[in-house]
């Protein structure tokens, strides 16, 4: 079955350098590496993970009116991605993100400038709940109102809710979303919001009890990174290990996890399953350099399954 899927969150343009190693403070590195304009925000990463596995891909989102704002409106129409709800604003900018991707191992340092991010409203939200979709996916790189209206439109509607934890915002309370199917923080995600760093398996069960207890959800999935995930659902809890691939770029893994997560979920109800899935998904992004491009199709997930099955990798 085809799932529509509304998401309501972010869109960037990340310009990314590559760096052997990052300046100190004070220092100027020349790096010649690689420099590039790509398309971003972790609303955008989630939202073009659903289309490319295969549901019907409907985006809330707010950008500029300038040329950033128009490609990135190009690049969801060539997804066949629903553009009907990423509104434009005349005043702020389309969001900008700086991005320094470490060549050893790919791991990533961001800033974010929100721009036109921060003006998506109530209104803009409730209209986009009018596409009637089965699932809706939020991220925390909008204003707090915003997510919360999302959230509160989804539990008026009964409509299942995902909340993917990221980025974690001071002062953000996660109590006000009141009920999710899934919650999802990163490792720093999941210390900034609990207090409890999930270096250990007591340590997860802490921290997914604590989150537990924040928003009534069926599942705490926290994503461990090149350890895995921790999948706990109020009383057991099960590790998913990730896999071993050569990390080129992790920028939008863990956006392309929750994302293929709440995917799989909405199609089998299995969340154990869903972990595996989401697992080969975000191991093919972390191969590939940037945001969005680094997104695989249904089939590219599978057949990577398909390899490390048959002891490929
Ligand atoms: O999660 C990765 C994303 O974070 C980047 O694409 C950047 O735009 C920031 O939103």
């Amino acid at each position: 079955m085809k799932h529509r899927i509304l998401v309501v969150s972010s869109a960037n343009i990340d310009f990314v350098q590559r760096m052997a190693r990052l300046p100190r403070q004070g220092e100027t590195v020349l790096e010649d590496a690689t420099c590039k304009y790509v398309a971003g925000g972790k609303g955008s990463n989630s939202v073009v993970t659903f289309a490319r596995l295969g549901a019907d891909a409907v985006f809330c989102a707010k950008v500029g009116r300038d040329e950033n704002g128009a490609r990135l409106k190009r690049l969801y129409a060539e997804e066949g991605i629903d553009t009907r709800f990423v509104f434009e604003d005349s005043a702020a900018p389309t969001g900008l993100a700086s991005i320094l991707v470490e060549e050893e191992d790919g791991a990533n340092r961001i800033i974010v400038y929100p721009g036109a991010n921060s003006t998506l409203t109530d209104e803009n939200i409730e209209e986009a709940f009018t596409c009637y979709p089965d699932g809706v996916f939020v991220q925390l790189e909008i204003p707090e109102q915003a997510v919360l209206a999302a959230a509160r439109f989804a539990r008026e509607k009964e409509i299942p809710l995902f909340v993917d934890a990221g980025p974690v915002r001071p002062g953000f309370s996660l109590e006000g979303i009141g009920r999710a199917e899934i919650l999802s923080p990163n490792e720093t995600e999941c210390a900034a919001l609990t207090g409890i760093y999930p270096d250990s398996v007591e340590n997860c069960l802490k921290a997914a009890i604590r989150l537990a207890g924040m928003v009534e959800t069926k599942y705490v999935v926290l994503k461990l990174g090149g350890r895995g995930s921790f999948v706990y659902d109020g009383k057991y809890y099960h590790l998913v290990p990730a896999h071993k691939v050569q990390a080129v770029d992790t920028t939008a893994a863990g956006d392309v996890f929750t994302a293929a997560l709440s995917y799989a979920y909405l199609q089998k109800g299995d969340i154990l399953e869903a972990a595996r899935f989401a697992t080969y998904a975000a191991a093919v992004s972390v191969t590939r350099e940037g945001a969005v491009p680094s997104v695989p199709t249904l089939q590219q997930v599978k057949d990577f399954a398909a390899e490390i099955r048959e002891g490929g990798r």
